[in-house]
């Protein structure tokens, strides 16, 4: 994928017709429980390319003052070529129309590649939430071979 098309993928929100984009979501978060438990309250915006869902994120209101991305993953074929990045720039956007003024993401304390990405683009670590994925997930989860244990929750300010 040239910069060109990165340059015309497109971000929308998910239309009422259209069926969740379960797979994408998976990736981020395997608990298709814990996913649902989220998508009550979110909204699910999808990035396209020719048309084609590639990417998905998904904005849930914490308060009045902050609003968290639950989730948020780019298909395998597609990843590290900035869509994420794209993404996580229009989820800053809607936050302030919305007057948030902070939004949050949570990761696994393995997820090296994802503490880089959201620091990148001005996440600050504030927060560990001990033993999330071992109390909130039926069954043990592995990544880069270490079991995931702790969420690192990050946050920025919405400006
Ligand atoms: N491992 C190593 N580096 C990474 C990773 C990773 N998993 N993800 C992003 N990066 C780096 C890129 O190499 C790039 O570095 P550079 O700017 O120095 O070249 C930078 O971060 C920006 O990456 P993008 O291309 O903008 O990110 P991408 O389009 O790949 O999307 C995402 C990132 C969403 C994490 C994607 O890799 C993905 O879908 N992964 C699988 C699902 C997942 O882990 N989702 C996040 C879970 S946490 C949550 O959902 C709240």
């Amino acid at each position: 994928m040239s910069k060109h098309q990165i340059a015309s993928a497109s971000i929308r929100r998910l239309r009422i017709d259209e069926g969740i984009p379960y797979a994408l979501l998976l990736e981020a978060d395997p608990s298709r429980d814990v996913i649902d438990s989220y998508l009550e309250c979110s909204e699910i915006y999808v990035a396209l390319l020719d048309d084609i869902i590639i990417g998905v994120y998904v904005l849930c209101p914490v308060n009045s003052e902050a609003v968290e991305i639950k989730n948020i993953s780019v298909d395998d074929e597609h990843q590290k070529k900035g869509i994420g990045t794209i993404m996580l720039h229009d989820a800053f956007r809607r936050a302030k129309e919305s007057h948030f003024k902070k939004i949050i993401i949570g990761t696994g304390d393995t997820s090296v590649g994802q503490l880089y990405l959201y620091q990148k683009v001005g996440f600050d670590i504030t927060s560990i939430k001990k033993n999330f994925f071992i109390d909130n997930y039926p069954e043990p989860l592995y990544e880069n071979g270490v079991q995931v244990r702790h969420m690192i929750v990050l946050t920025k300010k919405v400006e």
